[in-house]
């Protein structure tokens, strides 16, 4: 059981954000990771639509034998938790919603707290009732100001490679102006996109805020879940990683090495029937 991989998918290639934070915890796992790149963006669909997608991203990862699913995209994870839950029930599914939640509950001070996401995400809510519930669960029943905005330009300005340019601070100070004068002192960034606008994000929200990565949130409790059920793989071993797209590989490719560093290794186009050709 140890030595299957992690599955990890994402509506595109926001999640390797996700991965490559799972990678630098763990660097014994296996990680297979796939992107729904012929129907990106979620985040502009309906809950329905979006939930129909993300079983079938998650059945196409059961099919390839995971020890455990982590829903590497906000939207996804806002609108389709629970279903995917229900439909897997025995297998661990980690969202984004939960640990960027609790992780902004250990940030924060003074109890104000930014949400920036997705359209789709924002009006799930599902932020925002998540951080609540992390406050009541740990029997803190003070009040807690929760703020959330839509960036919907954030994630072509990335695909664009507009992560640090003029246009890409208008576009911050644009969205993040009405915050600023919300009296939060932390920000989660909550859409797989956004931690490569952390230093536009940083510029525009001032050293008073600290920035929460969901990202990064969602691989430490990846370890955390592995670790509390002895399923973590030798830290030494070496873990391998595949890609899967539903189309346009060779975009994947190019933007996939702003998001990781380096290209992505063993690509290929993944068809739902469960055949795969070399991309
Ligand atoms: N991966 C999505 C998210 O984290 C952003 C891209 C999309 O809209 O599909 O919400």
């Amino acid at each position: 059981m140890n030595d299957l991989p992690i599955g990890i998918f994402d509506s595109g290639v926001g999640g390797l954000t996700v991965l490559r934070a799972i990678r630098r915890c763990l660097p014994g796992e296996h990680l297979i990771y796939l992107g729904d790149t012929a129907r990106v963006p979620y985040g502009n669909k309906s809950p329905a639509t979006v939930t129909r997608y993300s079983m079938e991203d998650a059945e196409f990862l059961t099919k390839k034998g995971v020890k455990m699913i982590v829903v590497a995209c906000n939207t996804a994870s806002a609108l389709a938790a629970p279903e995917l839950r229900a439909q897997f029930p025995g297998l661990l599914i980690l969202g984004m919603i939960g640990p960027g939640s609790r992780a902004a509950a250990v940030a924060t001070k003074n109890r104000h707290i930014g949400i920036i996401a997705t359209a789709a995400t924002v009006g799930s809510g599902a932020y925002e009732s998540r951080i609540r519930e992390t406050f009541a669960v740990a029997g803190d029943a003070a009040p807690v100001f929760v703020v959330s905005r839509a960036c919907p330009l954030f994630v072509p300005l990335v695909e664009e490679g507009e992560t640090e340019s003029e246009i890409a601070r208008m576009v911050a100070a644009k969205y993040l102006a009405g915050l600023q004068d919300e009296g939060i002192d932390t920000l989660v960034l909550g859409c797989t996109h956004y931690p490569l606008l952390k230093g536009v994000i940083a510029g525009a929200m001032g050293p008073r805020v600290t920035l929460v990565d969901s990202a990064e949130a969602a691989a430490a409790e990846t370890e955390q879940l592995l670790a509390e059920r002895g399923l973590l793989r030798d830290a030494d071993s070496g873990g391998t990683e595949q890609f899967y797209v539903t189309d346009a590989a060779a975009t994947f490719n190019r933007i996939a090495e702003a998001f990781l560093g380096r290209a992505p290794q063993h690509l290929e186009l993944a068809a739902w029937d469960g055949r795969t050709e070399q991309a």
